[in-house]
């Protein structure tokens, strides 16, 4: 099933590239390139696909591609937001390499997956079975969410559509970086992008466009504030497909999207800014709504359900589990920073009566018993 869809995207693309370059007959039989992509920020986000194998979204997104000349205001000055990627297409080469920040990345390596796959239908197009080495540096942290994937792959699919001499049109650089992963679609694209979700089974109408240029609106910048640089611990693919499968709120961001699609799109052709921060705030928090309506993986660590939490109108998690469990999970809660004090309550009885030693009242004299006792309860 899923190489069927692949072998149909791959003659649809074929038949639409009229343009194949053959090499050139010299000695070597050489083709070496270098290219650089820049990360997107999405402003109305992609989150959840309607087909896992052709990466097609339940709806459109729009995004805007970042310039990688950009400014460090102050912090490590030396992030630049772009991916560069050399590829070499010889046969002196033996087998093929992929190296990703210097290190040798093999086809089993789960979050290479969508980079085999874009190369693999870039070369079934070309018709080319000639050896690769491909060498790709991010200058910024990757999955840390600043879209190293989107960077990453969208200057992938570009430099080795090059190097086999391929001469594609964004919209097939664009479907072809859908593959191997959704944020790449805009990124192989310039300014205001917008990555329609369209409504074939075959993917071929679903690609990104640019809607306006960079130069359309000079003003506008992304201010990137950065608390961590760790990896995320769930990778976006398998977050979004968690949320489709157990958010209730999902089918109601889907129903809305399309509202704020064309609000963004006026509030970019007004250059409102006061119209443009409201809607990209309603909708990062729309999606963050539906992210913590997920119930999946909430236990990945164990391997199998050992707890769930509740909040009530406070800030203070409830963590509801078996005896059997408190010890796994105090010493977990233990390493958290800002947890003062951590309580055990059973499931309780009902107000039940108390002897009267236990009154608080002193009859004789008409008082409290002891005052400091009574003070005690109100003071944690
Ligand atoms: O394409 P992926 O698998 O990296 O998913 C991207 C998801 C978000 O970054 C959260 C939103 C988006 O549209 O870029």
């Amino acid at each position: 099933m899923a190489t069927k869809k692949l072998t149909t995207l791959c003659s649809f693309l074929a038949t639409v590239s009229a343009g194949v370059v053959g090499f050139e007959n010299e000695i070597y039989h050489e083709s070496m390139v270098t290219v650089r992509a820049s990360p997107n920020i999405a402003l109305i986000k992609y989150w959840g696909k309607r087909d896992q194998i052709l990466m097609l979204p339940h709806h459109s997104s729009i995004s805007i591609t970042l310039d990688g000349d950009n400014e460090v205001l102050y912090g490590d000055k030396n992030i630049k937001l772009f991916t560069t990627t050399s590829v070499l297409i010889s046969n002196r080469l033996t087998h093929d390499e992929l190296y990703i920040n210097e290190e040798l990345i093999t086809s089993d390596d789960q979050s290479a997956h969508g980079l085999f796959r874009a190369i693999k239908i870039l070369r079934d197009i070309a018709d080319s079975r000639e050896k690769m080495l491909i060498v790709s540096e991010n200058l910024f942290p990757t999955a840390a969410g600043l879209a190293s994937s989107a960077s990453g792959i969208a200057a992938l699919v570009f430099a080795v559509s090059m190097a086999l001499k391929l001469d594609l049109s964004s919209r097939q650089l664009s479907i072809i970086a859908r593959m191997g992963s959704g944020s790449a679609s805009r990124s192989v694209i310039g300014g205001v992008v917008r990555w329609n979700s369209g409504l074939r089974d075959d993917g071929s109408d679903s690609f990104a466009q640019q809607i306006y240029s960079p130069n359309y609106w000079p003003e506008i910048v992304d201010l990137i504030a950065i608390v961590s640089l760790e990896e995320k611990k769930t990778s976006s693919r398998d977050g979004m497909a968690a949320t489709v499968k157990s958010s209730g709120l999902y089918k109601e961001r889907v129903r809305g999207v399309d509202e704020r699609l064309q609000d963004l799109e006026n509030a970019f052709r007004e250059q409102n800014l006061a119209k443009l921060a409201k809607i990209v705030m309603i909708e990062s928090n729309n999606m963050h709504a539906t992210m913590l309506d997920t119930i999946e993986d909430l236990n990945r660590d164990t391997g199998s359900v050992i707890a769930g939490y509740t909040f009530d109108a406070g800030p203070n998690a409830h963590i509801i589990t078996v005896k059997k469990y408190v010890g796994i999970i105090t010493d977990r809660l233990s390493k958290i920073e800002g947890i003062k004090t951590l309580i055990m309550a059973g499931v309780g009885e009902g107000p039940r009566l108390l002897d009267s030693s236990d009154s608080l009242i002193n009859r004789e004299v008409l008082k409290p018993r002891d005052p400091s006792r009574a003070g005690a309860l109100y003071t944690l």
